[in-house]
């Protein structure tokens, strides 16, 4: 097969590796990339968003699957553009359909879907510029702390956390009269606060069955002890140890099950990842938040503890054949830890020259923010690299992992050095 995978960071790193490692990928294309999937595929300097470049490619270079890694294109259609298209309607697309691709690119969307399945969720209500002041009303009858959310996406910055009702409502007003997330915040969702631990579980669905992939943690604040500011993530590590059998049980009958059942419902096409966060709360567990792609630095975890054949799997996803795999797990922890330029997540430099990769033994290194530059890998965002190992333990992998960033290096270089600390 010749496939085209979208994306350009650490979890399109991981799923490069995972997937030239399967006897049915003859060639990998991957658009845009970045350096590491340029040492191991064909990067296209394709934007993932930009739909009738991807259709000259895919024609040009007879690819036969493509694999979404981020949400954007999902959210924007790309699904629905491929299978609307007389010449690439044969071609699978690995990620839901536009509409199912709303339970990311809508917190209503997602949170009506809930309610009608009966998916345990926080109580709600949403809101627009003519109702600002219904939902100022509506913020006084609950307690604090308020959530409020953008309904559209927004970098992973929509959601604000406010301990005092005055300031809640002024951010509200803030958001849908004063526009301060631009068209994502054209609709707000109030949402109860769940007080407990969070944690993420990974679906692959072909829209009528499933597999529960390997649970994984994120560390998701900039400063050690959870601290600072958000980010898309600073480490993560799988499996997470407090996740039990009985816990996810739960997941699976009460979240997992009536999710799919849900999309068979409402018509609606999904044939890719379904990742969605919970919070438990008193070892009930609780939906805070569809997305409809992998997590990253989750997929630097989760991919690497995956046995099965990942190209296997997305074909049977195509093939509506999901029932047909056992998906086989590596029993070892994988732990992995970020690397991101200093100032990261507000301003900060690229173009750093990283040093050291060639020193790196019994870990794996994918690239998320990098690019190549006459023969150098230099940095070119954020987040830098994910250094993942593996372990008996968690503690044993992430040993290894802080053990090879110490041979690396570049201008400005930043990472938490706690991750996996807080399951001690
Ligand atoms: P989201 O973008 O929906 O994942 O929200 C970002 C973060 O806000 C989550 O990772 C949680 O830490 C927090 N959060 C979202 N919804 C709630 C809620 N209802 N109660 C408490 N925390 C929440
Ligand atoms: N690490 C969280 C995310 O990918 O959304």
């Amino acid at each position: 097969m010749t496939i085209l995978l979208l994306g350009s960071g650490g979890r399109e790193h991981a799923f490069a590796w995972k997937m030239i490692q399967s006897p049915l990928c003859d060639q990998l294309f991957v658009a845009p990339g970045n350096a590491g999937t340029a040492a191991i595929a064909t990067n296209v300097n394709i934007s993932p968003t930009d739909f009738d470049a991807i259709k000259t490619l895919v024609l040009q270079e007879n690819i036969t699957m493509v694999v979404v890694g981020p949400e954007d294109p999902l959210v924007k259609g790309i699904f629905d553009f491929f299978k609307n298209d007389d010449k690439l309607s044969h071609i699978p697309v690995i990620g839901p359909s536009k509409t199912g691709a709303q339970l990311e690119g809508s917190k209503e969307f997602a949170k009506e879907f809930l309610v009608k399945h009966n998916i345990p969720t926080a109580a709600y209500d949403s809101f627009t510029a003519e109702t600002v002041e219904q939902g100022c009303d509506f913020l006084a009858t609950l307690k604090a702390p308020y959530v409020l959310k953008a309904d559209g996406l927004a970098a992973g910055k929509g959601v604000l956390i406010i301990h005092d009702l005055a300031e809640a409502k002024e951010e509200l007003r803030n958001m849908l009269v004063g526009q301060k997330f631009g068209a994502a915040s054209t609709k707000v969702v109030i949402e109860e606060f769940l007080d407990g631990i969070e944690l993420s579980c990974f679906v692959l669905t072909d829209g009528k069955t499933y597999k529960i992939l390997p649970t994984a943690k994120d560390y998701k604040r900039i400063g050690e002890g959870d601290t600072g500011l958000n980010t898309g993530g600073m480490g993560a590590v799988s499996p997470v140890p407090y996740v039990d059998a009985v816990l996810m049980e739960k997941i699976e009958t009460r979240i997992v099950k009536p999710t799919i059942e849900g999309f068979q419902k409402d018509g609606i096409e999904y044939k890719g990842f379904v990742f969605i966060g919970l919070i438990n709360v008193n070892n009930e567990p609780i939906v805070i938040e569809y997305n409809v792609r992998m997590g990253d630095p989750e997929t630097e975890v989760v991919v690497p503890r995956l046995k099965t054949d990942l190209v296997e799997l997305f074909l049977a996803v195509a093939n509506e054949k999901l029932d047909e795999i056992t998906l086989e797990i590596d029993e070892r922890s994988a732990t992995t830890v970020m690397l991101v330029s200093g100032g990261y997540p507000e301003d900060y430099e690229k173009g750093k020259v990283i040093t050291g990769l060639e020193n790196i033994t019994d870990s794996i290194v994918f690239h998320a923010g990098t690019k190549l530059e006459n023969d150098t890998v230099i940095s070119n965002g954020g987040r830098v690299l994910a250094i993942t190992s593996y372990g008996n333990d968690f503690q044993e992998a992430i040993k290894k992992s802080y053990q090879n960033i110490a041979k690396l290096s570049f201008d400005k270089m930043n990472f938490r050095k706690d991750i996996g600390n807080d399951l001690l």
